[in-house]
């Protein structure tokens, strides 16, 4: 929509008619400075006693942003206004936190003092390692990221007042500062490796290639392609509207929870196969694969509607025609694969010709599915060397500085209340309560549960 049309629209309202008795309802609409206008059902539930449905926020506003902005159907990514293609082209990751979290991008001046406020928050309270050895070795670095990330707000009172500006930019701080530690310690403790501290005179993407894959015993050199290129995976994952994780710690934040419980919430939200594991999920499934020939077999699997297979690291909610991201991925893959001199890579190899059949099908061109990021991203992080369940850990150490961003903003936002979604209520109508002799003898219980 252009902007002479968006100027038209100043004022306009909706009119939602009840024919049956003669009601009418006046709806507002809303506009944004580019993008779909929103009609304001706010008063709806006070004026008409209806609520709106609406499973899965396919046509809801949530809240107001100033930050992302995302046109699904042209295939645009803009932070603050930016192009994702240009911020990954010019930019680095550090420069894009700031820029998410400030709203503007950093004079050279503002972007030395912020590194330097960042790198100041790298190590953690020396006690929480203790909360590391409390683990199973073998336990999921996700389940380990959503404790430890908790815990953060057990150890820094300091910047847990959520109505304290200065406390709120401080846990934001100590939030993107310190999560790649956190990271790279639940790696060092899943493999019984010595943690590796932060080094500080390394940029963010060296530093924790630093803290993964060094050991104390050896000298260790960053490969300045392989940081570029996790600085392009950061700045691609920084943020992206409302998605499932970022939605999850506005409403836990809405409670006015601090702000460690909130991304914890994210973290949790981000595991999931259908939004952050999916980049595990993509190798899993080329493992599973296994061969070329098994491409079509699963193909066709990802098309039965009475099989829950689907193609890891095709289709999204919004993207309907690419997603940006996965184009700025694709291209890093063939850096990093060309820097380690990886050819005939088996997983690539079927994962390329997956992406080639996948494009030409029928079912995928009709219902939209393109590879995503996390197509590509899976590739990228498995030829450096990443463990496959460090995948989603690598994904939320980047959109930390999306979801601290959103929570900042909400707060900040004088129209925020706490986030209570209503439902279609469709179970009994009151009963009585009866007995436990008089209920019928129907048992629920099946062997399985009993372990
Ligand atoms: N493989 C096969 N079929 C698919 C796939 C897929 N990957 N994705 C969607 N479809 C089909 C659905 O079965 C559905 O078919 P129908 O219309 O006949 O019922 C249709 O395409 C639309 O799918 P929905 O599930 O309604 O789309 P939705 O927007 O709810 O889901 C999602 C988007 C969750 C990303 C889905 O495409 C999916 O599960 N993809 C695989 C997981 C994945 O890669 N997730 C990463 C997302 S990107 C990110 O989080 C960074």
């Amino acid at each position: 929509m252009n902007q002479k049309k968006k100027s038209e629209n100043k004022s306009k309202t909706y009119t939602l008619f009840d024919n049956e008795n003669g009601l009418s309802y006046e709806l507002p609409l809303i506009n944004g400075t580019v993008g779909p206008d929103v009609l304001d059902i706010s008063n709806l539930y006070k004026d008409s006693g209806l609520f709106t449905y609406d499973p899965g926020f396919t046509s809801t506003a949530s809240c107001n942003s100033k930050i992302t902005y995302i046109d699904g159907e042209k295939g645009i990514l803009r932070h603050r206004g930016y192009d994702i293609k240009e911020l990954c082209e010019n930019s680095n990751f550090m420069e894009v936190c700031y820029l998410l979290l400030h709203g503007d991008l950093p004079s050279s001046e503002d972007y030395k003092k912020f590194t330097n406020l960042i790198s100041k928050h790298t190590m953690i309270n020396e006690q929480l390692r203790n909360l590391y050895g409390g683990f199973r070795r073998n336990a999921h670095p996700m389940a380990i990221m959503v404790g430890v990330v908790g815990a953060l707000s057990a150890f820094y009172h300091d910047s847990t007042d959520i109505n304290d500006p200065n406390q709120r930019m401080i846990a934001s701080h100590r939030l993107i500062a310190k999560m790649p530690t956190i990271g790279a310690m639940a790696y060092k403790y899943s493999i019984g490796q010595p943690y590796i501290y932060p080094k500080n005179d390394l940029s963010y993407s060296e530093n924790f290639l630093h803290m993964m894959f060094a050991v104390p015993s050896e000298k260790f050199i960053v490969n300045k392609t392989l940081s570029n290129a996790l600085d392009k995976f950061f700045i691609l994952h920084a943020d992206h509207e409302q998605n499932a994780s970022t939605s999850t710690v506005r409403l836990a934040g809405s409670s006015n929870a601090n702000p460690f419980a909130c991304i914890a919430a994210g973290i949790a939200s981000l595991w999931g196969p259908a939004h952050g594991g999916a980049n595990e999920a993509v190798i899993n499934m080329l493992t599973e694969i296994n061969s070329k020939d098994r491409i079509s077999e699963y193909i066709l699997k990802s098309k039965d509607k009475d099989d829950p297979f689907r193609l890891m690291g095709f289709g999204h909610r919004v993207y309907k025609n690419y997603d940006p991201r996965a184009s700025v991925m694709k291209n890093t893959a063939h850096e990093v694969l060309n820097e380690l001199g990886i050819k005939n890579d088996p997983l690539l190899d079927i994962a390329l010709e997956l992406e080639k059949i996948a494009l030409n099908d029928e079912y995928f061109i009709e219902k939209k599915l393109y590879p995503n990021v996390d197509f590509y991203s899976g590739i990228i992080l498995k030829a450096i060397n990443f463990p496959t369940n460090m995948f989603t850990v690598l994904f939320a150490i980047g959109r930390t500085s999306g979801w601290i961003s959103q929570w900042k903003e909400m707060i900040e936002d004088p129209v925020q209340k706490i986030g209570r979604p209503r439902q279609l209520y469709i179970g009994n109508e009151y009963r009585k309560y009866k007995p436990q002799e008089k209920r019928e003898k129907i048992s629920i219980f099946k062997k399985l549960w009993f372990k």
